[in-house]
């Protein structure tokens, strides 16, 4: 067997394509689409996932003949209760159309229903001009004096904080306004669930305030605006929401459906209304996410600290970390030694949306990264030397094409 392509595979392990480039990513194997082949030992490494999958989910298994059978009878009802109407119409789907044995045994697997799975809080990144106020509203909101600390009174990277606000846990992440600082910005509104693009009612629209218009975008993320700096005599906030408008960004007031709250980091006027929007959005978007599911994260940044050696701050998406557990990030592994919530408290586990500064990555992970966790020491070196292959491959795959195309020129 050499190479496989993917929805082969997928067909192969009884599992739908999506669940199977969710594996993909978890090992983050690159591909093109549901056609595209994959490694021999890769091929090796995602049914040892699947099959360790399945055992996990033995309970889950066992469970769920007599729900399917009872599905029927309980629709209903079901329906009645159900705040996720869709959710139930899918899990009910397989059991009422009495699917065959292998499609019903299939959703159990890959798929929980998902009004099993529980919430988890929003991950808010904010993002915005340069000393427009992103991290004098993050303090008002944590009670905090961050941005009076920081050099220059500029924000170099990225912060990940737990905030308990009235509307409960809110995780934000501040980027760095400065110009220098794109990538960083980009990466922010990659794990966002909503952006927050804060506009200095004094200032208005500047170029990173398009800019980070432009990432949220990209990444699809709702946006909301906070018009900050109120408490200013000189604010003027008609002057945004007009700016905004020739964006094609039109606020709710003119007939859009942008959201733009006036707020004051100084005075905290219109903070409320910023969070109460913001858990509006959360419960729309319906976050889930299962503590016991396999571990998903990324990472927020990684650095070097003199004392204390490789520092990283990772999100928690997926499933729950544990002091001890190896973890993978790229070509590289580690074993979590400690781990700090962002209060810098020590903690011994840390579930779905959470991040966490984690001690005992021997290479320092670049921000963005995806980060997956192995059974063990050797697992992990496995699922390192799948990657560094099938990397040798893809670049030794370049190389050929270089050549031949230098051939095909010809002298
Ligand atoms: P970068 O991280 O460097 O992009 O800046 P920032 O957007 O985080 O701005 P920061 O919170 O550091 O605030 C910049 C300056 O604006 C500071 O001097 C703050 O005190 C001031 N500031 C922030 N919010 C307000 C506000 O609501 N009203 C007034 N009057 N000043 C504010
Ligand atoms: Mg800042």
């Amino acid at each position: 067997m050499s190479k496989v392509r993917i929805y082969t595979l997928a067909k192969e392990l009884n599992l739908e394509n999506a669940k199977m480039l969710e594996i993909l990513d978890g090992l983050g194997v690159s591909y093109k689409s549901v056609s595209s082949t994959i490694e021999e030992d890769t091929v090796e490494l995602i049914k040892q996932i699947v099959a360790e999958e399945s055992t996990g989910a033995g309970e889950a298994q066992a469970a769920a003949p007599a729900e399917a059978q009872d599905a029927p009878k309980q629709e209903p009802a079901a329906q009645a209760t159900q705040t996720q109407p869709t959710a139930a119409a899918q899990s009910a789907a397989p059991a009422s159309s009495s699917a065959t044995a292998t499609q019903t045994r299939d959703d159990v697997v890959t798929e929980a229903p998902k009004t099993d799975i529980p919430h988890r809080a929003p991950v808010v990144t904010i993002m915005g001009h340069v000393d427009h106020g992103k991290t004098s509203l993050l303090d008002y909101i944590r009670k905090t004096r961050v941005a009076a600390k920081e050099a220059g009174g500029i924000t170099q990277h990225v912060g990940a904080f737990e905030a308990q606000t009235s509307k409960g846990k809110i995780v934000f992440i501040d980027t760095p306004g400065h110009e220098a600082f794109t990538t960083i910005r980009a990466r922010g509104a990659n794990v966002a669930d909503i952006a927050i693009i804060v506009i200095a009612a004094d200032d208005s629209l500047m170029p990173q305030t398009r800019e980070a218009i432009a990432h949220a975008q990209a990444a699809k993320v709702p946006m909301i605006i906070a018009i900050n700096k109120m408490d200013l005599p000189q604010a003027n906030p008609e002057k945004v929401k007009t700016d905004l408008t020739q964006l094609n960004l039109v606020p709710e007031e003119y007939g859009g459906d942008l959201i733009v709250v006036p707020v004051s980091a100084r005075t905290g006027e219109g903070v409320e209304d910023l969070l109460e929007y913001i858990s509006l959005n959360a419960e729309l978007e319906d976050l889930r996410a299962d503590p016991k599911g396999t571990f998903a994260g990324v990472v927020i940044e990684g650095k070097v600290d003199k004392q204390a050696g490789v520092l990283a701050t990772v999100m928690v998406q997926e499933g729950t970390l544990h002091v001890g557990d190896f973890l993978v990030v790229g070509e590289s592994y580690g074993k979590i030694k400690a781990m700090t919530d962002s209060a810098g408290g020590r903690i011994k586990e840390a579930g779905p949306s959470t991040p966490v500064q984690i001690l005992g990555f021997s290479e320092v992970p670049t921000s963005g990264e995806k980060v997956s966790s192995a059974k063990n020491e050797h697992a992990a070196r496995d699922l390192i030397a799948a990657r560094a292959s099938s990397r040798r491959d893809t670049e030794n795959a370049q190389v050929q094409r270089k050549l031949t195309l230098e051939e095909m020129m010809g002298p």
